[in-house]
């Protein structure tokens, strides 16, 4: 089931919240039948600590980390209970069902699928659990030519573009001189052309770090004149002409990728004119949300390593170069953030330079 933008747009944001975490329960339910397929369920009748676990189920050295988040991720599901704290054992509960059926609809919503079954995900998450005793890493990994099409799957899902549509349609609503950071293989900016206000006025540049991803979205971007991709890593100093010139960025799917951010604000800072707008959508943090154990288990899976940050420290980062918090929606763990670039009197950009 396709939606256009103009449907996904119309939609709540709480409303697609709902559905995106009817997306995660169904997930928890496909670790639960993995934990119980591969005996996990049966070691654990016994309570036992993680490090016992490990022990028992074989768990391979590269392993004990992705062992202790699926332990967490029963936990949260209540498959598994924890029994005292000191150290913390992990005990199968006994009478254990999954509490309600799954709501396709909602499922729908989030996901495009007619059905929680269509969505490969007892294959993916079957995996996880039975690669315990393996040492190769089951990973969505490298942003790469190679892994391009699982991505682009990832990046169209309903909900991540709703994220997406969402920042497309704050930033065009600001004006027509446009980032996009980390653009990946190129549908952001192709969404910031389709719905650009006034006509064929405005540029969209995407920033990217990966060669592959930055001739795929070149490649994609062809027929569209205003659209240009350049090769650029967010954690250093953003290397592009003219003084806050830019109305907006966009950053989706990418803020936990970055170590550090600052660098990211600092070029912010310089880039974007005071009033414009920086937009975070489908950013990764602790929250401590539902979704939190079963995405920690997802990301441990990836490469590169991801970062989740909380809200105040984002906040604080963003903050710390002029950016104030205007409004956001959340998806579980993951966060919308736009951020309003305040005026300033005088400030001193990351090249060293004062204005
Ligand atoms: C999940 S994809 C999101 C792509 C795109 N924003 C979208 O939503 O369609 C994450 C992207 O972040 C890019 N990325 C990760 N770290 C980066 C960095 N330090 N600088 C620039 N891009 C980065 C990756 O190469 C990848 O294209």
């Amino acid at each position: 089931m396709d939606f256009t933008d103009e449907e996904l747009l119309r939609i709540r944001p709480e409303r697609m919240a709902s559905a995106y975490m009817e997306y995660r329960r169904s997930g928890y339910e496909f670790i639960y039948r993995a934990a119980l397929d591969n005996g996990v369920l049966a070691e654990l009748e016994t309570p036992l600590t993680v490090a016992q676990f490990v022990s028992r189920h074989g768990v391979v050295p590269g392993k004990v980390a992705v062992a202790e988040l699926l332990l967490e991720a029963l936990n949260r599901c209540g498959a598994v209970r924890r029994v005292g704290d000191q150290p913390t054992r992990f005990g199968a509960v006994a009478d254990y069902a999954p509490p309600r059926s799954i709501d396709d609809e909602l499922i729908r919503l989030a996901t495009g699928k007619s059905s929680y079954r269509e969505l490969g995900y007892s294959g993916s998450f079957g995996r996880v659990v039975a690669s315990l005793t393996q040492e190769e890493r089951q990973a969505l990994s490298g942003f790469d030519a190679s892994n391009a099409d699982l991505w682009d799957q990832g990046m169209q899902l309903p909900y991540y573009r709703y994220a997406r549509m969402s920042a497309v349609h704050t930033l065009v609503s600001t004006g027509a001189d446009l980032l996009d950071l980390a653009s990946g293989t190129g549908l952001g900016l192709l969404e910031l052309a389709r719905h650009a206000n006034g006509g064929s006025e405005g540029r969209f540049i995407g920033v990217e770090v990966s060669a592959d991803f930055v001739r795929v979205s070149t490649e994609r971007t062809a027929d569209e004149p205003r659209t240009c991709v350049v090769q650029g890593n967010l954690e250093q100093p953003l290397v592009l002409p003219g003084a806050r010139c830019f109305d907006g960025a966009m950053l989706v799917g990418a803020y936990h990728y970055l170590r550090d951010s600052t660098p990211m604000w600092r070029s912010m800072r310089r880039l974007v004119r005071a009033g414009g707008v920086v937009c975070l959508a489908m950013a990764y943090f602790r929250t401590g949300s539902y979704d939190q154990e079963l995405v920690d288990l997802r990301y441990a899976q990836r490469n590169p390593v991801a970062h989740p940050r909380t809200r105040a420290q984002v906040i604080a980062e963003a903050g710390a170069e002029g950016f104030v918090l205007e409004s956001e929606f959340w998806f579980g763990c993951f966060g919308w953030l736009a951020f309003r670039r305040t005026a300033d009197q005088y400030v001193s950009d990351d090249m060293g330079k004062t204005s």
